[in-house]
């Protein structure tokens, strides 16, 4: 009889592959972002570190870049997508067609851009003095545990040209569809700045809500950015894992809890945050900044390509090109979505934002609410 080996089952080749990497993997609820420790990750040519968050689901997962002063990634190709924020610094990145054309765009603190998927591309950091932190969210996980064949995901000639888009897309240009409030887009593959781009109302997620939804490289890798005004948040909803949501301007907290749950986790966050409600929690977003606030929140399973059930569900309410329809993430729990409206909401809620902005001597602007 034959030596019997240990069976292989439950394997994760992404966590396998990670091991290899040789960068340390930051765990947790919520991170600072800027508070990551990063070590030389030989693939890049850069510091990098993994993070994994607790409720970051089975499809994505973020990587942070540090890319030293006059420094620059080595070359890199794949067959994941990915979206990056520029949590600090300035360069550039230039993005390489399977036909030569190169396109290069000059990004600074808070710019978000995509790697339109498989593209040859290099990260230069600008500055002779200062470096430069970038963050981003990819669907390594889910492209390498489906093909568990690192040289097919790292190392294949496909070229996916349609992914490109338009040429003006590389240079912070882009096309906005207007659709129903919380679902309008900019389509582009960069965004200067996501303090500055204009944002549209969307009043059914809360008093005063702005958002916009990002089509970025005609990519399954959803973002979208939203706004509080002052003194004011957002209604409670929940959604499947995996949103990673990051402040981008001012300072508040969001609270969160399971159906039933007795108490509330609270995550205080400012720029370099990030956090993501883990699937089905109830989360809500408070603004105490004496400014508006803007966060980021990244995704696999856009406006345009869902992917998932839950998604499809979440974002566009079921309805597709043509059935237009607000998803759940702004329908009220009473009508068969996953909001909790203001007038629904467990009076502490409004008592614990009445505390939060008296200390930060700030206005409410609620009293309309309920
Ligand atoms: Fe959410």
């Amino acid at each position: 009889m034959s030596e019997t080996k240990a069976p292989r089952i439950g394997v994760d080749p992404y966590l396998d592959w990670l091991k290899g990497e040789g960068i340390p993997t930051v765990e947790d609820f919520g991170v600072d972002l800027f508070g990551v420790e990063t070590r030389p990750w030989a693939r890049l040519g850069v510091g990098g570190a993994a993070v994994h968050l607790k409720g970051r689901g089975d499809f994505v997962n973020m990587f942070v870049l540090d890319i030293a002063p006059g420094a620059a990634t080595s070359p890199q190709r794949h067959l994941y997508e990915e979206v990056l924020y520029v949590l600090s610094g300035r360069g550039s990145t230039t993005i390489e067609a399977a036909d030569g054309r190169k396109h290069t765009f000059e990004w600074g603190p808070k710019s978000l851009f995509a790697i339109p998927l498989n593209t040859k591309y290099r990260h230069f950091n600008g500055s002779g003095s200062e470096s430069a932190r970038l963050v981003t969210t990819t669907s390594l996980p889910a492209v390498l545990n489906m093909f568990h064949n690192e040289a097919f995901v790292f190392d294949n000639p496909y070229s996916f040209e349609e992914r490109m888009g338009q040429s003006k897309y590389f240079t912070g240009e882009g096309d906005f569809t207007p659709t129903l409030p919380g679902q309008h887009m900019w389509e582009t593959n960069f965004v200067p700045d996501l303090a500055a781009i204009e944002l549209k109302t969307w009043d059914q997620r809360g008093k005063g809500s702005k958002n916009i939804m990002f089509i970025l490289a005609d990519g399954t890798m959803h973002a979208h950015i939203s706004e509080m005004q002052v003194g004011t948040y957002k209604k409670a909803h929940r959604h499947g894992a995996d949103f990673h949501v990051m402040c981008v301007t001012g300072q508040g907290y969001s609270l969160l809890w399971f159906e039933g749950d007795k108490d509330f986790r609270r995550v205080d966050w400012k720029h370099g945050t990030v956090f993501a409600p883990p699937d089905r929690m109830f989360h809500q977003h408070f603004n105490t900044s004496p400014t508006p606030s803007r966060y980021l929140a990244t995704a696999f399973g856009s406006l345009r390509y869902p992917f998932t059930e839950s998604k499809r569900k979440s974002l566009t309410g079921g309805g597709g090109a043509g059935g237009l329809k607000q998803g759940g993430v702004s329908t009220s729990v009473k009508l068969g979505g996953d909001q909790i409206e203001y007038e629904d909401q467990s009076p502490r809620i409004h008592e614990l934002f009445l505390e939060a902005t008296r200390k930060a001597g700030v206005k409410v602007e609620m009293a309309a609410f309920g």
